[in-house]
């Protein structure tokens, strides 16, 4: 019998529980756009392994049920060059989607020729607008501003959509990572489509701190979207997350062993999915009892450490190491900066350890819940670090050469 648990990033499980929420927003969502009116589009929020990618997944598949156009896009930390390709050869392809270009009328044709414009000033021999064959438009997207580029793109390609009836919707995985001008630029060019009821939109997922990002990219980031925040699985969802999956197999969970796994994992959907891998290659009988999960957990737990926890830790430097210690040390809960430095002894003060707060921010390590507050983005990252990292060991603090006297 093959294993049917999924402990893998992405990786769509047998049953997805407990986003039902979500699942009927999207729906309601589309439904609303395909009547000609508008609705607020949302972000799902959430740490890592709580199944964001997975329901963008959910999502991708009701949107092609109802016929929709999907652009799919994981955002990654890269340059606006980067973005322009990106985003132009998605929207290249969903052209083609919308209608094959044998049938092409002149709104498609415009659109191909601002896709066109759109990344010609960074690929000038035109690589990336292979097969559309037009000439650039002049005087659209080519304003040398992502957000006013942008906007001219999702306007020609919306009207298009507009003429067969169709819509888009693009789904950003990993949206915190797009720079203060990217977003600046998406949450302006989905706002024009609003206001000219035209058939696209965005749904994106990231970490918790792109509600706050967002917020400050602009202030109507707030009307334009909601920002469910998704987290570990109830009770019931997460036993149903566990036996199900065994249950089609013919196997069958006792009480006692998911009240164990639940209690163990939190109710965390990656978590839940290592844990019943583990379960899986130990147990034997028709049932699985509370000794078959007690007896996968070193296994699980070295798993965990070994891949999911020690890839993010693998990339910090020693006072990185230190911060995160003595973070875990202090707790799950999210830890004001000014703490964290006491925590790390006399010779440090939060102003001094602001960069090494910045760059784990921006490691996609920890983040902020609120202003002067940082957590960690993986869920029980504390008590991992306590186990891999046993002792606080703050590097000594390296002296600028002091500055002579100018005189
Ligand atoms: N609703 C769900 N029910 C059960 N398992 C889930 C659910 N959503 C995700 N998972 C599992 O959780 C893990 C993490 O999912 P993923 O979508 O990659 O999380 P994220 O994108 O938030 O980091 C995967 O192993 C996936 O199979
Ligand atoms: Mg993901």
């Amino acid at each position: 019998m093959t294993n049917p648990y999924t402990p893998n990033a992405g990786a769509e499980p047998q049953a997805v529980v407990g986003r039902d929420d979500q699942l009927e927003s999207f729906d309601l969502l589309l439904a609303r756009i395909e009547a000609g009116r508008t609705e607020q589009s949302m972000i799902i929020t959430g740490l890592r392994g709580v199944g964001k990618t997975v329901l963008l997944g959910q999502f991708r598949t009701k949107a092609l049920a109802r016929d929709w156009v999907v652009v799919e896009l994981e955002v990654s930390k890269n340059d606006e060059a980067d973005f322009r390709r990106d985003i132009s050869s998605r929207l290249r392809t969903a052209l083609f989607q919308l209608s094959p270009k044998a049938k092409w009328t002149d709104r498609f044709r415009h659109a191909a020729a601002v896709l066109k414009s759109f990344t010609v000033s960074v690929d000038s021999a035109g690589t990336w607008s292979a097969g559309l064959d037009v000439e650039a438009a002049e005087g659209f997207a080519d304003h040398a501003d992502l957000a006013l580029d942008l906007t001219d793109v999702l306007l020609a390609v919306g009207e298009a959509a507009s003429e067969r009836d169709r819509g888009v919707v693009l789904l950003f995985d990993e949206v915190q990572f797009l720079n203060k001008e990217q977003l600046e630029a998406v949450i302006e060019a989905l706002h024009k489509m609003v206001q000219r009821k035209l058939p696209i939109t965005m749904v994106g997922a990231g970490l918790p701190q792109i509600a706050e990002l967002a917020g400050d990219a602009k202030s109507y980031a707030e009307r334009l979207f909601k920002f469910p925040a998704i987290g570990m699985l109830a009770s019931g969802d997460a036993r149903e997350a566990l036996a199900r999956p065994a249950m089609d197999e013919g196997i069958e969970y006792h009480e006692a062993a998911l009240t164990t796994a639940v209690e163990l994992t939190g109710g965390y959907p990656y978590f839940l999915q290592e844990l019943g891998y583990a379960v899986w290659t130990v147990a034997e009988g028709p049932t699985i009892h509370e000794d078959d999960v007690r007896a996968a957990v070193p296994g699980y737990e070295t798993k965990l450490d070994e891949s999911f926890f020690r890839v993010r830790l693998d990339r910090a430097t020693e006072l990185q190491r230190a911060y995160l210690r003595a973070m875990a040390q202090l707790g799950p809960e999210p830890q004001k900066a000014s703490v964290v430095a006491e925590a790390m002894g006399p010779e440090r003060s939060s102003e001094n350890l602001g960069p090494t707060r910045a760059e784990l921010i921006n490691m996609g390590l920890l983040y902020t819940p609120e202003h002067g507050y940082a957590a960690f983005t993986v869920p029980h990252f504390d008590r991992f670090i306590l186990r891999a990292i046993p002792e606080l060991v703050v590097p000594p603090l390296k002296r600028r050469p002091r500055r002579k006297n100018p005189d």
